[in-house]
């Protein structure tokens, strides 16, 4: 499904710019598709009591939940402002989030293009009871 992967990575790219970012000035965006078919984009939400700072990737999932998705097939993060080869990773609070709705795939994006991850390769192990 390159053409549905390319389609996160845009959007991933897009929804970036609307960041709220004035602490950091990294811009991350994230795009997923549920396994209904649906997509939801998020951006990171920054705040002057700097714990309370949201991830793009949390959003775009709190977003799917909260409309009654269930299961996360794929999603895309990216960040404008990064190196133009640097691609970022989903941190760690954000994977266990994602773990949480069985995602199966990431898809990282950088200026190039973008590369794609099964989930299991970045969170082995992960934590579910
Ligand atoms: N950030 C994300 O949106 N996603 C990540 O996976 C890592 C970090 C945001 C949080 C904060 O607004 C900025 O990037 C710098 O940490």
């Amino acid at each position: 499904m390159v053409e549905i992967d390319q389609k996160l990575a845009d959007l991933a790219k897009e929804i970036a710019k609307k960041a709220h970012a004035p602490y950091s000035n990294f811009r991350v965006g994230a795009a997923l598709i549920t396994d209904s078919g649906n997509i939801y984009t998020g951006c990171n939400i920054e705040n002057a009591s700097y714990p309370a700072t949201i991830c793009a990737e949390d959003v775009a999932v709190f977003k799917a939940i909260s409309e009654g998705e269930t299961k996360i097939n794929t999603l895309a993060v990216a960040c404008i402002d990064a190196e133009s080869d640097t691609a970022i990773f989903p941190c760690g609070i954000s994977r266990q989030r994602m773990s949480e709705f069985n995602t199966e795939n990431v898809i990282v994006v950088n200026n190039d293009g973008f590369k794609k991850y099964k989930f299991s390769d970045i969170l082995p192990f992960d934590f579910k009871f």
